[in-house]
């Protein structure tokens, strides 16, 4: 095909071999299958940042460390300086959770690399070599549901552990190989200690996902990984390897009613004899 003019400088860099074609463009960016270093390889490339929506809200940006000072005081203004640094920062978000994740052993595709706002990765394929379908594409029989729902909520604790959460996790961001689910898409990844919403965006995630496979497993409708999960996270608890329940009771762990009273007696008797004046007190 005709070579894009976004991808004209990786071809004549000779990052990219060769252009096959254009897959389906997306809300924020274009992806296409090209040859890389011999191999298959997807190249997205963003688009500009008006044409993009919703995902660059600020909730989604809060706790994103922004290491150069200059730059996070650009980035905090309107200048055209700040508006670009804030773009390839929100670009770079999504290299950088890649990277993280391939490290911590989720299934993402491999990066490649980002050069001049395109991002090279693996291309993530079906049996015949074309593109792999979105779960959103794909029937599932009960049993494949079940096995591919615990792997996607293996990968979302993984992903946790390493400090990110999603934040748009569908069935139209994870596609189908046949080593099962990979997870794309994360420009949007949240940082999960440092952003208020983290908890929610978490809650949707893994919902999303329960409401997807429960269409092909009903069982999965009752179960509450989310609560779950956050809960062991926040409690410092969560590791890849923790086994989960899929339930999920709100501490209501039976209090000692003897202990209490002890306490409270105790604390009573202190008070009587903090106010009680001594007789040294009362001679002054
Ligand atoms: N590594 C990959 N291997 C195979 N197909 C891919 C890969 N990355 C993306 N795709 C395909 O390209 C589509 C768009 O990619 P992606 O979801 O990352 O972009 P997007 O523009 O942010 O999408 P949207 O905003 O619509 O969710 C995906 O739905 C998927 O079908
Ligand atoms: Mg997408």
């Amino acid at each position: 095909m005709k070579i894009p003019k976004r991808l004209q400088p990786l071809v004549d860099d000779g990052m990219i071999d060769e252009v096959i074609c254009q897959l389906m463009s997306g809300k924020e960016a274009q992806v296409y299958v090209v040859r890389a270093g011999g191999k298959p390889s997807c190249a997205k490339v963003f688009k500009e940042a008006k044409q993009r929506s919703f995902k660059q809200a600020v909730q989604y940006q809060e706790g994103r460390k922004v290491r150069n000072s200059r730059r996070a005081r650009a980035m905090s203004k309107k200048t055209r300086y700040g508006q670009k640094e804030q773009e390839s920062a929100w670009l770079n978000a999504e290299v950088e959770a890649l990277y993280r994740l391939d490290a911590a052993g989720v299934r993402v595709p491999k990066p490649y690399g980002f050069v001049d706002g395109v991002l090279l990765m693996e291309m993530i394929a079906d049996a015949e070599g074309y593109a792999a379908p979105r779960l959103d594409d794909v029937t599932l029989t009960e049993q494949q549901a079940l096995e591919y729902h615990a792997k996607v909520i293996d990968d979302v604790v993984r992903m946790l552990c390493a400090g990110l959460v999603h934040g748009d996790l569908s069935e139209f961001n994870v596609l189908l190989d046949a080593s099962g689910p990979v997870i794309i898409d994360l420009p949007q990844a949240v940082d999960a200690a440092g952003n208020n919403s983290a908890a929610s965006m978490l809650e949707r995630d893994v919902n999303n996902m329960r409401a997807y496979f429960g269409r092909f497993a009903p069982a999965l409708l009752e179960t509450r990984y989310a609560k779950e999960i956050w809960a062991l996270f926040e409690a410092g608890r969560l590791q890849p390897d923790t086994p989960l329940s899929g339930r999920f009771e709100a501490d209501t762990s039976s209090v000692d009613v003897d202990d209490l009273m002890e306490v409270i007696d105790d604390v009573r008797a202190e008070e009587a004899n903090r106010r009680a004046p001594s007789w040294d007190e009362e001679d002054w």
